[in-house]
């Protein structure tokens, strides 16, 4: 018979990996310790947006007319333990207040509330991002715990999905890596990722180290290719280069690739930020701080792009920010996402504000999210609306929506046809054509 899975931690990570797992034809228990998202993932729906999770969500879960039936969920552990032969950890391990280092409270109360309930053979794999050594801490822990003694195991098998395709990364993974002890846990994994196996989905099998550091230094890698086009652009801004044709030219590399090489207001979001901060204060504990010190730059090129943007932006302006009318077009930390966490955008758009500008702001999904976060910023409901008046528009997340805003419209409802592109995703033909002064980070001449 097929495994019955649970996921444990139903946030976005674990209520895609729950939906993805049914729809690969698991029966599957999703837990929550929230009452209130179990309550609203039982009516298949989520608190974030994220394109084609609801829609899957709604293809499982009971109770949903026309549903396989196959999902549920709950808050009980008991039940999860009984239900389960393998359990998926996907709680979140954000960054601790005031430290660089990374939250392990959720991990390790799941796996306190878990491991003394697994009586019968069961494999627990952790999918959250922690700290290297993490997995053989919990192993151990597991063992001391369950009652099944050494029928009940780990694995590490990391998650690398990203926001706004997270359903089609968790059912077409690029690869799959598994941090496993015993060919059972091998054979159990492959079993349960039998289609993206069958599909031409590499499966990597790693030690526990390996699998957890797999995903830091991923993140740590995409950090430190868009901080290093960031620092061309920045050299570009004194140089009067271009860096959006220098990252086209170097692309051709093969061995360089194209992809996340766009120059502009730098990353941020719920994993990049925290993870490549986590792995430093994580290399200091292990004593291999010194390998890691280029990330501190990584991540200080990457702020400095922020104040780049005010910066452009008090020029555009003729000098001083006070009293000047801003219209802010992107809030989310990256487009087809609602997330705001760490959002360049919304950092910039609060740096406008407490230097003294009337800041309008204008997302697509993130709106409600922004308001929690800086209410005292001006919210529009339109594009066209936030830029009413201004004396200058920034272009802050590359929504497609945006892309397609026509230049002359626009131009009518601004005092100043004045656009700062922070995400080199506007063409400037198009604008300068209707009249505007067009400028984008990185590239003073274009
Ligand atoms: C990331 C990783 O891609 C994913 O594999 C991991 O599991 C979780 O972290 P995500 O946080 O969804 O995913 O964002 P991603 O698409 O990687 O973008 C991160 C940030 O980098 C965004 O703010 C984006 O705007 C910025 N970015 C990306 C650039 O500034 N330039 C680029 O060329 C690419």
């Amino acid at each position: 018979m097929a495994p019955r899975i649970t996921v444990i931690g139903t946030g976005y990570l674990g209520a895609t990996h729950a939906a993805a797992m049914a729809e690969l034809g698991f029966e599957v228990l999703g837990l929550d310790v929230v009452p209130e998202k179990i309550e609203l993932l039982s009516r298949a729906r989520v608190p974030m947006y994220e394109p084609g999770l609801e829609e899957l969500l709604a293809r499982h879960v009971a109770g949903i007319e026309g549903a396989s039936g196959r999902l549920r969920f709950t808050t009980s552990y008991a039940e999860a333990a009984e239900f389960g032969d393998i359990h998926f950890v996907c709680v979140n391990t954000p960054q601790k207040r005031g430290e660089y280092a990374c939250d392990m409270s959720y991990v390790d109360s799941a796996i306190e509330s878990l491991a003394p309930l697994l009586t019968r053979p069961a494999l627990v794999v952790g999918k959250s991002t922690v700290p290297v050594g993490s997995a053989a801490r919990i192993a151990a822990r597991i063992a001391e715990l369950a009652p099944a003694g050494e029928d009940a195991e780990l694995a590490w098998n990391p998650e690398f999905l990203r926001e706004g395709f997270a359903v089609q990364d968790t059912l077409h993974p690029d690869r799959i890596v598994a941090g496993v002890c015993s060919d059972r846990a091998e054979r159990l994994l492959r079993e349960v990722y039998a289609a993206p196996i069958a599909e031409g989905s590499p499966f990597v099998i790693t030690d526990f180290p390996t699998a957890e550091l797999v995903k830091t230094s991923a993140n740590s890698f995409l950090a430190t290719k868009i901080s290093f086009i960031n620092a061309m652009a920045e050299v570009c801004e004194a140089a009067d280069g271009d860096v959006m044709k220098l990252a086209e030219a170097i692309g051709h590399d093969e061995r360089i690739g194209k992809k996340f090489l766009r120059a502009g207001i730098g990353f941020g979001g719920g994993c990049l930020p925290k993870d490549i901060r986590a792995f430093m204060a994580r290399a200091g504990e292990l004593g291999a701080d010194q390998a890691l010190t280029f990330l501190r730059e990584v991540d200080s090129i990457n702020m400095r792009q922020r104040g780049q943007m005010v910066g452009l932006t008090r020029e555009a302006v003729g000098g001083a920010l006070l009293g000047k009318r801003i219209a802010v077009l992107g809030a989310t930390f990256k487009p087809d996402s609602d997330d705001v966490r760490d959002s360049p955008a919304l950092n910039v758009a609060g740096q406008l504000h407490l230097q003294g500008a009337q800041v309008t702001v204008y997302d697509p999904k993130g709106m409600d999210n922004a308001r929690a976060i800086f209410p005292t910023l001006a919210y529009a409901p339109t594009a066209l609306e936030a830029v009413r008046g201004a004396d200058v528009v920034l272009h802050l997340t590359e929504w497609r929506e945006f892309r397609e805003l026509d230049p002359a419209v626009l131009g009518e409802a601004v005092t100043e046809r004045h656009i700062l592109d922070g995400r080199n995703a506007l063409d400037p033909v198009l604008w300068r054509k209707e009249g505007w002064t067009f400028r984008a980070l990185g590239r003073p001449t274009a």
